[in-house]
């Protein structure tokens, strides 16, 4: 009989996977004007889509200058209505509280739970020019002592044990394995804390994901998340799911309003319209209690 000579030397594993450096890469990159001319308006940065009936009389607007003005001050007070939608599910929380966003964008989440609750926030993106931008806005608004972002991995974030009363992603567990993720939220949280969610996942009860769902992986190099895995991995880091929404009805109109608004549009909009339609994409929030 002959074996195979025995191999003990392991592969190095980087800090950083190949992946995640695509990831920081494409989001310090990033600067589509659906995400920065929005945040001009009031200072409030979001990176995720909108949810809500929309003003389309913004539409019939006959001067062009002020039709694009208009259009892009409708969209964020869509995406604004998502953020404040998600905001109201992490309390109640006072002052002294520290809430977690997890894959924080330019910030704008972070913003609006320490306007609501007054609460201290950590963020944390993979993208060092995303954190930078986010604490340079806190510095302006005066709140940099109560929030702050970090360039670091949400699923190794080197944050306090038990330090958190809420923590959320706002569109960004789609970039990382989920079990890793909420391992690492159930660590942060304290007991009775609360976890939210909002995301885009496919429906599998249909089956594989979908074309559609495999081109919005493409456009954003990502990796969207089968529905039923989300309670998988909750089942198994102590999370209970308290609030379970689909919002794919409440996100159309954001959708519809933003194909067509040309100075804005990235290409990716009637995907995203085809997807939710067809039943086989869906817009989801879960709200879990960390026992
Ligand atoms: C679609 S944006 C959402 C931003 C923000 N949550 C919002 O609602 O405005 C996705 C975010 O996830 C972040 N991200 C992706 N992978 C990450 C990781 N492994 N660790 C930390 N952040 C990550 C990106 O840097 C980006 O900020």
């Amino acid at each position: 009989m002959t074996t195979a000579p025995h191999v003990t030397s392991a592969a190095p594993v980087p800090t950083q996977s190949t992946y995640q450096s695509r990831v920081a890469e494409y989001w310090n990159a990033e600067e589509n004007p659906v995400n920065l001319e929005l945040g001009k308006i009031d200072d409030l940065y979001h990176h995720h889509y909108g949810i809500g009936p929309a003003d389309n009389s913004v539409l019939d607007e006959p001067d062009p200058a002020r039709r694009n003005d208009r259009l892009t001050a409708e969209l964020h007070r869509l995406e604004h209505a998502q953020a404040n939608f998600l905001a109201d599910r992490l309390g109640p929380l006072a002052p002294t509280d520290r809430v977690f966003d997890a894959g924080c964008g330019r910030g704008g989440g972070s913003v609006v739970a320490h306007l609501r609750y007054g609460c201290q926030a950590d963020g944390v993106t993979i993208s060092a020019k995303q954190a930078d931008f986010a604490n340079a806005q806190a510095a302006e608004r005066g709140i940099d002592g109560q929030v702050r972002y970090h360039h670091r991995n949400m699923l190794d974030t080197g944050l306090p044990t038990g330090a958190f009363a809420a923590s959320w992603n706002n569109e960004s567990t789609m970039y990382v394995e989920l079990e890793l993720l909420l391992a690492e939220h159930t660590r942060l949280l304290r007991r009775g804390g609360r976890y939210v969610v909002i995301t885009g996942c496919y429906n599998d009860s249909y089956g594989q994901a979908s074309r559609e769902v495999s081109l919005i992986n493409a456009h954003y190099i990502c990796d969207i998340h089968p529905r039923s895995e989300y309670f998988r991995a909750m089942a198994r880091n102590r999370l209970v799911p308290v609030h379970v929404e689909d919002l794919t009805e409440a996100a159309l109109p954001y959708w519809e309003l933003r194909k067509q608004a040309d100075h804005l549009v990235t290409g990716i909009e009637d995907t995203f319209l085809t997807a939710y339609k067809n039943g086989s994409f869906q817009y989801r929030m879960i709200a879990a209690d960390r026992v």
